[in-house]
């Protein structure tokens, strides 16, 4: 079975092979238009998309040996996302199902993001999945294949939005979150202690506030700039502290409620350094089972889609020509 998997649900034109020997290529065309405006600016994705798609898939069909006509099905992100970006990559999935008679698979961008752990590993189920993204932060309780139930997940801003939003207001460029996690590296996590919401023993996430508290904090200095240029890695990684202590301490939370045996982290924000070493100790002190994807999975990618795509081929969960794609998880 090879699976032509396409992601174009944000800012990366993504597409990847992925075959019964696994994963034969993954080519990403990430938008570098969106810089200058401190985020993505969804026409300009759009328009992004549809010149870059073409030239994208057939990068991911040349490097997987193989020719469009050995492409058994399409996987495609149906959602969550930005609907015109979407529209271009389902089009673009429908016309090729169309013009070559092959099914079509409807892949959930989150749910790729927790299959993105398959690509090198076999994680045993059950487990819990803490999927940590640009646009989501939840903690679902994957009990077997595509049989999920969320547990909890963010009242407001999602911990990647949150390290974005922050790194903006400490003059970093966007995304800011990969910034952030340098910089803490070479700060002290203990410079400040910004607020923590919601630690009371539950699975959902605030981190409006922790926003908020940084603009404040930083309006307090009497030299903003040079406070800056002295403690930009301190605030960092005080910052990222904040944000991976909820995150780790939410993730306890549901081990010990759901009592699995093992844990992934999925999503942009898998990538973070300071959750990644946060959630070791937290599996060797449960004695738990940890997965997280190697970095190239973890933030937007076509390989999670195409891997997806491949299970669900499996369980037979084929789309029909209808499939609409849909911006948000509560649609
Ligand atoms: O999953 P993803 O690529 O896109 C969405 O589905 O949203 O996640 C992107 C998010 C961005 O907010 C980005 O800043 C964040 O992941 N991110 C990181 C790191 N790498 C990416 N945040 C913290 N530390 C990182 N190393
Ligand atoms: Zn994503």
């Amino acid at each position: 079975m090879n699976i032509l998997g396409i992601e174009s649900s944000c800012d990366e034109t993504a597409a990847a092979v992925y075959t019964d020997d696994g994963l034969q290529s993954n080519i990403i065309a990430s938008q570098a238009v969106h810089e200058q405006y401190g985020g993505v600016v969804p026409e300009l994705a759009s328009r992004a998309h549809h010149k870059t798609i073409w030239r994208t898939v057939q990068q991911a069909i040349d490097e997987a040996g193989i020719t469009l006509s050995d492409v058994d099905a399409v996987a495609v992100t149906q959602g969550p996302g930005l609907m015109g970006s979407l529209l271009v990559g389902l089009c673009f999935a429908k016309g090729v199902c169309l013009s070559r008679d092959i099914p079509l698979l409807g892949v959930n961008h989150m749910d790729a993001h927790i299959y993105a752990n398959f690509i090198d590993d076999t994680p045993n189920y059950p487990f819990v999945s803490l999927t940590v993204s640009g646009g989501h932060t939840q903690l679902v309780h994957v009990k077997d294949t595509f049989d999920h139930q969320l547990l909890g997940q963010t009242r407001d801003d999602a911990a990647g939005e949150a390290f974005d939003k922050i790194g903006k207001l400490l003059g970093l460029p966007y995304p800011a979150g990969p910034e952030v996690d340098k910089r803490s590296q070479h700060g002290d996590s203990r410079f400040h202690d910004f607020p923590q919401a919601m630690l009371d023993n539950n699975f959902e996430f605030s981190f409006s506030g922790l926003k908020t508290a940084v603009k404040y904090f930083l309006e307090d200095q009497e030299d903003r700039q040079q406070f800056l240029d002295d403690h930009l890695n301190d605030i960092c990684a005080s910052v990222s502290r904040a944000i991976t202590d909820v995150l780790v301490k939410k993730l306890r939370n549901a081990v010990e409620h759901t009592k699995v045996e093992s844990i992934v982290l999925a999503g942009g924000v898998s990538a973070n350094s300071m959750l990644r070493s946060k959630a070791e100790e937290l599996a060797a002190e449960q004695g738990v089972e940890l997965y997280i994807p190697k970095l190239a999975y973890c933030t937007d990618n076509a390989a999670m889609i195409a891997i997806t795509g491949h299970i669900m081929a499996e369980q037979g969960m084929y789309a029909d020509m209808n499939l609409q794609p849909f911006a948000s998880l509560s649609r």
